[in-house]
This record gives C-alpha cells, sequence and structure tokens, in this order.
C-alpha cells in the first residue's frame, strides 16, 4: 500500500462547508497516516470530495469500511446493488428492460440520510459513473446545507427555545417528487417506526451542535401542538438551506464524495431530462444514536 500522506492536499470551498482531497488515488489503498488525515479533513469540513477515482465496488465500500461498519441499506431489495445487496445502492434513472437499474428519485427533497432510523448513518459515500451534461455543463448538482454553520448563527433566545426539545422523524413524510420513493417508503413504514431525535445533536467526534431538524421529514416535537412544532420545524429548515451556508457540487464522473449526516442536510438537483442517464453508486457507514 502506497504512503499517500506526503502528496496530500485539502482544499477549503471557500463556502461554509466543503473541502477538496487531492493527491489521494483511493484505489491504491490508504494507510493509517493518510486516513488520519482524510477523516479529520471529513470532521472538520462536513463534506469532502475526491476528483478523478477510478474504482471499483469493492474499492468503494473497503474505503466506506475505514470510517466504521456498513449502514444498512434500508432500501434493499428495491435498489440494491445486484452484486452487492447489503453494502451498496445504486442511484440512477438508467432503465433496463423497463425497469430503473436504480433509485430515480433519491435526494430531490432537502434531507439528512436515513434520520427516521435509530442510528442514522455517520456518513454516505457516493462515486459518480454516469453524469448528465448539457453543451459541456454538468447537470443534477448536490447542494450541501452547513446544519452546524446554521445552528451557531441562530439568535441565542431561538437558541434557549429549542435546548432539549425532541423532533419526532417519519419515514414516509417525505414530499417526494416520483412515485418510487413514496410506494417505497409506505412499504418501508411499518419496519421504520418514527424515531425521536434532539432537535439541536451534538457531532460524536467533534462535540460541534447542530440542527437535526428537517421540513418533509419530521412531523412534529415531542410535547408541542402540531400549530406551534410545524411553523418551528419550517422556519429552522428555511434556516439551515440560507446561501450561506450551502456549498454546491458540480459533479463528474470519477467523484467520490463523502458527507457528515450529523451536520449536512443536502438536495440533489433534478435538472435534466429523463433520457440523460445519472448513474451513481452509494453505501453509508452506520452512525451512533443522535444525542
Ligand atoms: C442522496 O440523497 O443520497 C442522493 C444524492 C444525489 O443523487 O446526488
Amino acid at each position: 500500500m502506497k504512503n499517500q500522506n506526503a502528496t496530500l492536499t485539502i482544499l477549503t470551498s471557500g463556502r461554509a462547508i466543503g473541502a477538496e482531497i487531492k493527491g489521494i488515488n483511493i484505489a491504491d489503498g490508504i494507510d493509517d497516516e493518510t486516513f488520519k488525515n482524510i477523516e479529520d479533513a471529513f470532521n472538520e469540513n462536513g463534506v469532502i470530495v475526491f476528483r478523478n477515482q477510478q474504482i471499483t465496488e469493492q474499492h468503494h465500500i473497503d474505503f466506506t469500511k475505514r470510517f466504521g461498519d456498513i449502514g444498512p441499506n434500508t432500501f434493499a431489495g428495491y435498489h440494491a446493488h445486484p452484486k452487492f445487496p447489503n453494502e451498496m445502492l445504486v442511484i440512477s434513472n438508467i432503465k433496463k428492460d423497463g425497469e430503473y437499474i436504480g433509485n430515480p428519485d433519491a435526494g430531490h427533497t432537502w434531507h439528512t440520510d436515513q434520520s427516521y432510523t435509530e442510528r442514522p448513518p455517520r456518513a454516505t459515500i457516493l462515486y459518480a459513473i454516469e453524469i448528465p451534461t448539457r453543451d459541456g455543463k454538468p447537470l443534477g448538482d448536490t447542494l450541501y446545507a452547513n446544519a452546524a454553520a446554521a445552528y451557531e448563527a441562530l439568535p441565542q433566545d431561538v437558541k434557549t427555545h429549542i435546548d432539549g426539545l425532541k423532533a419526532v422523524h417519519n419515514i414516509a413524510a417525505r414530499k417526494r417528487g416520483g412515485d418510487a420513493p413514496k410506494r417505497v417508503n409506505e412499504s418501508l413504514k411499518d419496519k421504520y417506526p418514527d424515531v425521536i431525535h434532539p432537535v439541536v445533536r451534538t457531532h460524536p467526534f467533534t462535540g460541534r451542535k447542530s440542527l437535526y431538524v428537517r421540513e418533509g421529514e419530521c412531523i412534529g416535537i415531542v410535547g408541542m401542538s402540531e400549530e406551534e412544532a410545524l411553523p418551528l420545524i419550517k422556519d429552522l429548515s428555511n434556516h439551515i438551506t440560507k446561501d450561506e451556508f450551502i456549498y454546491r457540487h458540480q459533479w463528474q464522473p470519477g467523484d467520490l464524495i463523502m458527507w457528515d449526516n450529523c451536520t449536512v442536510q443536502h438536495l440533489a438537483l433534478k435538472d435534466y431530462e429523463p433520457d440523460d442517464r445519472r448513474l451513481i453508486h452509494r453505501t453509508v457507514v452506520l452512525g451512533t444514536k443522535p444525542f
């Protein structure tokens, strides 16, 4: 295995979130010292990007496991990778024999991954294989919002008001664009009953606090009437996605990008046509119960 530490460069995006890590070839394997620097950059920047990677599914899975156990693929049976059904999900609008080969509607509303589970993923790791373009410009950008910076920017009276509150997360609450995710979410409702997580959660590695609440994912706040809870959830959600907290990722095939679901919310833009092929592989790292 190559020691890649000497060539590693971390370039922050200049936005509230995100950094590109240069000088790493994931397929070569990553020694412990280099990995430590990558993990620190991940915890610090919330989103990290490695461009121009040529990796197999196994490389992707091995890289994921460096950060912890592979998290459950909650949509397994629907859009699982045929060779790695327990580890990898396929995101794609490509059809084979009339059926989508992956989830065509992943992430088209703001969310943090699998917050409807007891232990939402620490990280989500995507590897881009095909990215749609128009006139040479990539389409289907993904937007990332820094929910820790958003928390820190709140006025003190709002911080005091939301301190100790817990929100109810529901798998079927998602206002998804397409039919497929709605169908999937409805069918998984029994397997994933509502869970309760703090509205302000603490990062398990850095101790940083972030907002962990999202309109369309949270259906209420414990001990609060719906009339009071839903506008509060909406206001906090709108605050998180203010432009000042956002990094917009313009994809290239060969990008490997990973984000921290504790501090980051994301949205995949669907500004491409049904025939514009998009193919991405996705893994998740199991996280801790939010506290
Ligand atoms: C997701 O929400 O996991 C999908 C993001 C994307 O397709 O860019």
